[in-house]
């Protein structure tokens, strides 16, 4: 069944009657990953697969919402103390919580939801929920008047204060902005994008996921980013988009190890991504692919948030003549998304599918990826 039509159709049962519907997408990043909490760039773009939300408000001060793909409901009100216990109900609280914060107007709704964003994937489907609630929460009882990019950042600290990770804004940012065909490239520091037409003819972008979960709450990733920040402290900077590989070498004897290769990796990574814009307009895709790759060893060997399963498939598209391929989203588990040639597809898809298998036990998801429209009422 259609999603729409399972929404409607669950909503009518429990509530009666119907709601708007609203939609927002999961993402990808085709490069710059762990730059947007060090004030760097990323270069993301929303996809086809998405959460989709049927919302009325209901005249009383209580939420009650149900997700269909987790098959569970929860009623809670709008006060901070009326946090509700299931995880999935926090990024809607959070989000109604973030939105009572800043001024805006809430009323208590009734929502259904469900999605097809492969969950854990690192495909960002927190955001993708979070910018659904925040874009509907907007429509329907703030006429619109909350800025999209406000809007990203209600998803940004329901994720800070509800959630706990410390994520930065790259994910809601392409949920909310998403539009189908192009790329992103945001400066996290200004806050300034420009939209890239992305249709690379004659390659295909594939997402192998690896199915190995991962949770970040509470999680390395946190601590990822303390590591960052703490270098930035120690080089005198506001974050390390502002420094260089000269500034940390110069620093090198104050700093761990650690936290040397954590800062040597976000400083590399800043320049692949304008490295990877400008050859994407030049069409050159193999150095979009090489600085994929690069990226990949940089998050892999430096950042240290791959895993075995990870760096397998990477191995693997290197070897099947893959053009780029790393892996994508926080890490410690999920996909990767690689640039392949269409002549190459079958060969790659179906070795990753018999390789994983043999060595892993299972076969990954492979998803090929359509560039699409972010958040938006339907
Ligand atoms: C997660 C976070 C993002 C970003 C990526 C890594 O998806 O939510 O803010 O830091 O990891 O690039």
């Amino acid at each position: 069944m259609e999603l729409k039509e399972k929404i409607a159709n669950d909503f009518a049962t429990r509530f009666g009657g119907e709601g708007n519907f609203y939609a927002s997408a999961g993402r990808i990043n085709l490069i710059g990953e762990h730059t947007d909490y060090n004030g760097g760039f990323v270069f993301p773009g929303a996809i086809d697969k998405m959460i989709m939300a049927e919302i009325r408000p209901n005249g009383c001060d209580t939420v009650r919402v149900r997700s269909i793909d987790i098959d569970d409901y929860t009623e809670f009100g709008l006060n901070e103390e009326d946090a509700p216990q299931q995880s999935w109900a926090r990024y809607i609280f959070g989000v109604c919580r973030e939105i009572i914060k800043r001024g805006g107007t809430l009323k208590g709704f009734d929502a259904v939801f469900a999605g097809n964003v492969p969950l854990g994937a690192g495909l960002s489907s927190s955001a993708a929920l979070e910018s659904c609630f925040a874009f509907a929460l907007n429509d329907l009882f703030n006429d619109n008047s909350i800025d999209r990019f406000e809007l990203a950042r209600i998803g940004q600290s329901t994720e800070h204060n509800y959630c706990g990770v410390n994520c930065g804004i790259m994910d809601q940012f392409a949920s909310v902005f998403g539009k189908k065909d192009h790329l992103m490239r945001l400066d996290c520091r200004s806050g300034e994008f420009e939209y890239f037409p992305f249709r690379p003819e004659g390659y295909t972008l594939v997402l192998v996921d690896s199915v190995v979960k991962h949770e970040l709450a509470d999680s390395p990733y946190n601590r990822r980013r303390e590591s960052c920040e703490r270098v930035a402290g120690r080089l005198g900077v506001e974050t390390l988009r502002d420094a260089t590989m000269e500034m940390l070498d110069a620093a090198r004897a104050d700093i761990s190890d650690e936290d040397y290769r954590r800062a040597r990796y976000v400083i590399g990574e800043k320049q692949r991504v304008l490295d990877v814009c400008d050859a994407l307009v030049a069409g050159d895709y193999e150095t979009v692919g090489e600085r994929m790759y690069q990226t990949h060893r940089g998050l892999s060997e430096d950042y240290e948030v791959s895993c075995e399963e990870l760096d397998f498939l990477n191995g693997l598209a290197r070897e099947c003549g893959v053009t780029g391929s790393r892996i994508m989203g926080g890490g410690f588990g999920g996909c990767t998304i690689n640039l392949v040639k269409n002549e190459l597809l079958e060969k790659f898809t179906g070795e990753a599918r018999r390789q994983f298998c043999e060595r892993y036990g299972h076969e990954p998801k492979i998803h090929e990826v359509i560039i699409s429209d972010g958040a938006r009422k339907l």
